[in-house]
């Protein structure tokens, strides 16, 4: 077990279920952190509750339960990978048919390493972008050894960029421009911690004598906590957490620490992948851990607490890419991450906590108001979603959560009237 903690006193969310009883309504300035929440379910989930940013912004939950049907507030992607060109036109109506917005990873060859690079990536997703799409991509660029401190300030505080991707250099696909010696990125962390933009961090060590199971336990001793200790006042999300050690030591932090969780790590373990042959579409990074690792990160996602939100890594690589000698890692959820989700936390009896987890903790984190819009998951008989997704270089295979997914998503329409199904 290695639960970690920074030394800094702990400013604790004055959100978590049950506090709400003891506030009226939302929290005067002299109690509000710039990203605290208010947010509580114990109003129950048809009078929802309320989630603040800046003492200025206090949001209701839409949420409310009719009749096998659950209203929330649109989600968002605090992790997703596009890619570019051809592969990028194929996946983004996957992402753009349940999504408002998303982190949109800077891994590409080569990296989005300048506030340029992220500049002109967004303008090819836009321009790719599905006829009467409202979405919105949020950039990140590309940490590297050689970043500018002034460069990265100027992308944050012109609104271009929203966080910036730690990748240890050779931890993951497209990772080889990433950091060898987090002492080279100080000054640049610094300047993030001084002009409020986040570090979305890939939290695995790359020494080959670590097993690749104990690899992100690793990272939080080595390099995480070292970062936090080092940058007290630098924003940080440990990305797509796989083991009950990262939930601890997120758990632990306070409210300038996140994590993201995905879908496809709540809902497979490590037999997944390996038991009785071997699955090459389960294979990700951080690769899936133990069953009692997985347990951790359901109960985490469903607990409400604001710490944790949906990053997919929807991360699409072609069939050929990944049934091979030497595949690619990445699982592509885009197409179903929500209907998995609602099934998951049915099951763990937290559907009231769903939009918390896909909707409101992650705009909170990022100081971003939560989506006015609303989508509505529907329970029937099992939906039907494609296997492949068919791209010029070949198909990528849809995440198959190995259950029946009885949640439909609709959309409405901007005037919030004609539901469209995905
Ligand atoms: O499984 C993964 N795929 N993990 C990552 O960190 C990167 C991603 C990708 O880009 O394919
Ligand atoms: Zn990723």
């Amino acid at each position: 077990m290695h639960v970690r903690t920074a030394p800094r006193r702990k400013k604790p969310f004055r959100s978590i279920a049950g506090s709400l009883l003891l506030l009226p309504h939302c929290w005067t300035p002299e109690q509000s952190s710039p990203e605290f929440i208010c947010f509580s379910r114990l109003l129950g989930p048809t009078q929802g509750g309320h989630i603040g940013q800046r003492s200025e912004v206090c949001i209701f939950s839409r949420e409310s339960t009719v009749n096998g049907m659950l209203t929330i507030r649109r989600p968002d992607d605090w992790h997703l990978h596009l890619r570019d060109g051809a592969i990028m036109k194929a996946v983004l109506p996957e992402t753009v048919r349940h999504f408002a917005r998303a982190i949109i990873m800077p891994n590409l060859v080569p990296p989005v390493v300048t506030g340029a690079d992220a500049t002109a990536y967004r303008e090819r997703i836009v321009a790719l972008l599905p006829d009467g799409a409202d979405f919105e991509p949020l950039m990140t660029l590309y940490l590297t050894e050689e970043t500018d401190p002034e460069d990265v300030a100027a992308a944050g505080e012109s609104g271009l960029v929203k966080a910036v991707k730690l990748y240890p250099a050779g931890a993951t696909t497209n990772s080889a421009s990433g950091v060898r010696d987090v002492t080279r990125i100080q000054a640049v962390l610094e300047k993030m911690a001084e002009v409020g933009l986040p570090l979305c961090v890939h939290g695995e060590v790359t020494d080959p004598a670590v097993d690749i199971f104990d690899r992100e336990a690793a990272f939080i001793d080595r390099v995480l906590d070292p970062i936090r200790r080092a940058t007290p006042d630098l924003r940080v999300i440990l990305e797509h957490i796989t083991t009950r050690d990262g939930i601890e030591y997120v758990k632990a932090q306070n409210s300038d620490m996140g994590g993201t969780i995905t879908a496809h790590h709540l809902a497979i373990n490590r037999n997944h992948i390996l038991a009785g042959g071997i699955r090459p579409h389960y294979y990700c990074l951080p690769v899936a851990k133990r069953e009692e690792h997985r347990l951790a990160l359901v109960s985490a996602a469903t607990s409400g607490d604001p710490h944790f939100f949906l990053g997919t890594d929807s991360a699409p690589h072609t069939d050929r890419n990944k049934e091979q000698e030497c595949g690619c890692a990445g699982c592509f959820t885009a197409t179903n991450a929500i209907s998995v989700l609602a099934e998951l936390f049915e099951k763990e009896g937290a559907l009231s906590r769903l939009e918390g987890f896909v909707s409101l903790h992650g705009p909170a984190f990022y100081g971003l108001r939560a989506n006015e819009d609303t989508v509505t998951l529907a329970k029937g008989a099992p939906v039907s979603y494609p296997e492949k997704i068919m791209t010029p270089d070949g198909p990528i295979t849809v995440f198959n959560p190995g259950f029946p997914l009885h949640w439909s998503v609709s959309r409405h329409d901007l005037n919030g009237e004609t539901p469209t199904q995905g």
